[in-house]
């Protein structure tokens, strides 16, 4: 009897715009997957306008996350100079963006894990190449999707945006995870928000991300996961969006 292909569960977490949380939130989920014992790798497809080996890098933040020294090469395939979408970036630097790399770095990164985490650039409708954006990257990777929305004014109308083009893509919505990136009392919108959401999107999960003072302590990063509820996104997979997927491990492993 051959054994069968182990594919991992693949989590797509994009955002409402840039520099909402989606590092913070996929370096969340990993540690506090790892705390629950499973294995995890995360990837930064395509990062620009960061040095190489910057130590806030998403790549290098995400790999800290995952543990066990990743390949940087293999968690981001692409490094773009210009803090620009990676199509634009890539395009004014002649480089040639190959999804059949990112694909392979993707499977390399994959093997033996029970969860890939695959952070996006800015929001779901970003270029990658003229002909393709995340919504259609993380549907033919198959992924399940994560939307981190910034809590602040506007974020109705960029969560709904969002919801609406992701389902156009064919991409089952996990999860809207609505960050808090000041600390302090909630404003009239902050305090609102949660309640309009549920309300506007009642049959997509709605999860609320604490502040943490200090983002790269990946305890209180696992415990936040923990207590905003995320442990609901590290279980089994849902069945639905799997059609087409070699095998799954339906129940992750657990060693605590
Ligand atoms: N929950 C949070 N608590 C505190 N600071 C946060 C939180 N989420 C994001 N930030 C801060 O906001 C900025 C943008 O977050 P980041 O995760 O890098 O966003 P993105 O990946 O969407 O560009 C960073 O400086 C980060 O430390
Ligand atoms: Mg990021």
């Amino acid at each position: 009897m051959t054994e069968p292909l182990h594919v991992p569960r693949r989590l797509g977490v994009t955002g409402t715009d840039t520099g909402v949380g989606k590092t913070v939130v996929s370096c969340a989920l990993a540690a506090r997957a790892r705390q629950l014992g499973l294995r995890v790798a995360a990837m930064k497809p395509l990062e620009s306008g960061v040095e190489a080996r910057a130590s806030d890098a998403d790549a290098t933040r995400l790999a800290a996350a995952c543990g066990g020294n990743p390949d940087l090469a293999l968690v981001r395939p692409y490094l773009l100079r210009e803090p620009l979408a990676p199509w634009v970036a890539a395009e004014r630097e002649g480089q040639h963006i190959d999804v059949a790399r990112l694909a392979a770095a993707r499977d390399a990164l994959e093997r033996d894990q029970d969860l890939l985490i695959v952070e996006g650039a800015g929001g779901l409708l970003v270029p990658i190449t003229a002909e393709l954006a995340y919504d259609g990257l993380f549907a033919s990777w198959h992924c399940e999707l994560v939307i981190v929305a910034a809590n602040r004014l506007g974020v109705l109308n960029h969560t709904r945006l969002t919801v609406q083009a992701a389902r156009a893509a064919g991409l089952a919505v996990r999860a809207v995870i609505l960050t808090a990136l000041h600390d302090g009392a909630d404003d009239v919108a902050q305090a609102s928000n949660p309640e309009a959401l549920h309300r506007l999107c009642p049959d997509v999960p709605l999860y609320r991300f604490p502040f943490v003072p200090v983002t790269d302590d990946l305890s209180a990063l696992a415990h936040a996961a923990q207590t905003a509820g995320l442990d609901a996104l590290l279980g089994s997979a849902d069945p639905t969006i799997l059609q087409g997927r070699d095998t799954l491990r339906l129940q992750p492993s657990r060693t605590s």
